[in-house]
C-alpha cells in the first residue's frame, strides 16, 4: 500500500473522537468546597496512577485559579469489587458531592448506580467503561475514557508506517507474512478484548497478511509479560516478527525478555504512552506506543465532576456523547514523531485534535 492511501486508511479507519475542553467550569453554581470521593480498581496500576495525578494537577490548578477548595479522598480497592462497593458506601456515609469510580468488575456498576442515585450523589465512571444497559439507569452519571478502537488501529499504524518505511525491519524473514505474538490485558476488559482484535484488523485491511504465532493474558503487567514473551521467545526464537501489547506495561515487560535472553529485537508496541513506556520508545527498546493525552483525562475526570457536585451538566462544558461517554482523543508516539514533537512548541490553546493530526503524518 502506498503511503498516501495508507494515510488515508487510517484517517478513515480513525473517525477521530472528541477532545475535552479546558475550561474553569465557570457556569456551575458557586460553592466555597466541593469534596470528590474517588475509588480505583488497583491503586498501582501505572497507567491509572499517572491518570491520577493528572486529576489531582487540574483540581490544584482549579483552586488556584478560583479559589474553591477541592477535597480529594482516593481510596484503592485493590482488585476487590466488594472493597470498592464499602468505599462508595463511606463516601455516601461522609456526604461527598460527588463520586469518580474506577470499577474493578466493569459489569457490576449497577449496585454503585442505584445506591448513588438514592443518595443522590452523581458519579463519573473512567478507564473501565460501565456496560451500556447500565449507564442507560440515570441521567447523572457519565463515563470518561478513551476510544479503544482509535488505540487500536494507531498502534497497527506504527506498523504500518514501520513497514512502509522499511518493509524488512518488520518481515525479517521476507515470506511476506508478518508472524507475531499478542500480550493480551484483563480478561473482561473493553480496551483488552476491542485492542487485541481491532490491531489486527486494522494490519489485515491495511493489506498485510499475518500470522499469530502465540498470544496469551498478562493482565496488564510487566513481570507477567516478560514471563510469557521468555516462553514464547524460547519456543519460537527469530520466527516473532512483531509482539503486540495491548499497553505499555506489558510492551516493557516484553523488551525485559527480550534484553534477559540476550536478543537484539525490539519490534514491540504498546498503548498508553506512559512515562517508562515513552522513555523506552526513545531509546529504541519499543518501537512505538499510542500516547493518551494524560492531562486531558485527568481535566475531563474533574471537570465532570465539578460540575455534577455544583448541579450544573457536564454537557455545558464537555463533549458528552449520546452514550454519555466522554472520549479523549490520543496520539502516535514513535521515535521519529516524539522527536519532532519534543521540537515543536504545543501552546497552551493547541487542541488535542492538533497533535492527532500531527502525528497522522508519521502513521
Ligand atoms: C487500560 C490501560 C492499561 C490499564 C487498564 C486498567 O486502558 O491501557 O494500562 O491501566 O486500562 O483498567
Amino acid at each position: 500500500m502506498k503511503k498516501a492511501s495508507v494515510r488515508r486508511f487510517l484517517a478513515a479507519a480513525l473517525a477521530l473522537t472528541l477532545s475535552a475542553s479546558l475550561c474553569a467550569c465557570d457556569s456551575a453554581t458557586e460553592r466555597d468546597t466541593v469534596k470528590i470521593g474517588v475509588s480505583v480498581y488497583k491503586g498501582d496500576d501505572t497507567f491509572i496512577s499517572a491518570m491520577m495525578e493528572s486529576f489531582s494537577a487540574a483540581a490544584a490548578a482549579f483552586e488556584e485559579q478560583t479559589g474553591v477548595r477541592v477535597n480529594i479522598s482516593i481510596a484503592d480497592a485493590n482488585e476487590s469489587q466488594a472493597t470498592q462497593n464499602e468505599q462508595i458506601e463511606r463516601f455516601l456515609s461522609l456526604d461527598y458531592d460527588v463520586l469518580c469510580v474506577n470499577l474493578v468488575d466493569r459489569t457490576d456498576a449497577g449496585a454503585i448506580i442505584d445506591r448513588a442515585r438514592d443518595a443522590d450523589v452523581p458519579v463519573v465512571f473512567f478507564n473501565r467503561e460501565p456496560v451500556q444497559e447500565d449507564m442507560l439507569k440515570w441521567d447523572r452519571i457519565l463515563y470518561v475514557g478513551s476510544d479503544a478502537r482509535e488505540s487500536a488501529t494507531l498502534e497497527a499504524g506504527i506498523v504500518i508506517g514501520r513497514c512502509e518505511a522499511d518493509p524488512k525491519s518488520i518481515d525479517t524473514n521476507g515470506d511476506g507474512i508478518i508472524q507475531y505474538v499478542m500480550l493480551e490485558g484483563e480478561r473482561r476488559h473493553q480496551d483488552a478484548i476491542i485492542r487485541t482484535e481491532v490491531s489486527v484488523e486494522t494490519l489485515k485491511l491495511a493489506g498485510f497478511e499475518v500470522e499469530k504465532l502465540d498470544g496469551g493474558i498478562a493482565n496488564w503487567s510487566r513481570d507477567q509479560a516478560a514471563a510469557l514473551t521468555e516462553t514464547y521467545l524460547r519456543a519460537y526464537g527469530d520466527r516473532i516478527e512483531l509482539i503486540i501489547c495491548n499497553n505499555d506495561d506489558m510492551a516493557l515487560g516484553a523488551a525485559d525478555a527480550v534484553e534477559r535472553l540476550g536478543m537484539d529485537f525490539s519490534n514491540i508496541v504498546g498503548i498508553d504512552g506512559t512515562e517508562r513506556g515513552l522513555a523506552a520508545v526513545r531509546e529504541g527498546r519499543l518501537l512505538g506506543t499510542v500516547v493518551m493525552d494524560l492531562p486531558a483525562h485527568g481535566r475531563a475526570i474533574f471537570e465532570a465532576a465539578y460540575a455534577f457536585a455544583t448541579g450544573a451538566d457536564p454537557a455545558d462544558t464537555l463533549d458528552v456523547l449520546p452514550d454519555r461517554s466522554v472520549r479523549i482523543p490520543m496520539y502516535i508516539g514513535t521515535c521519529e514523531s516524539l522527536e519532532i514533537r519534543d521540537k515543536r512548541e504545543r501552546k497552551p490553546s493547541d487542541e488535542p485534535y492538533d497533535f492527532i493530526a500531527f502525528a497522522d503524518d508519521f502513521a
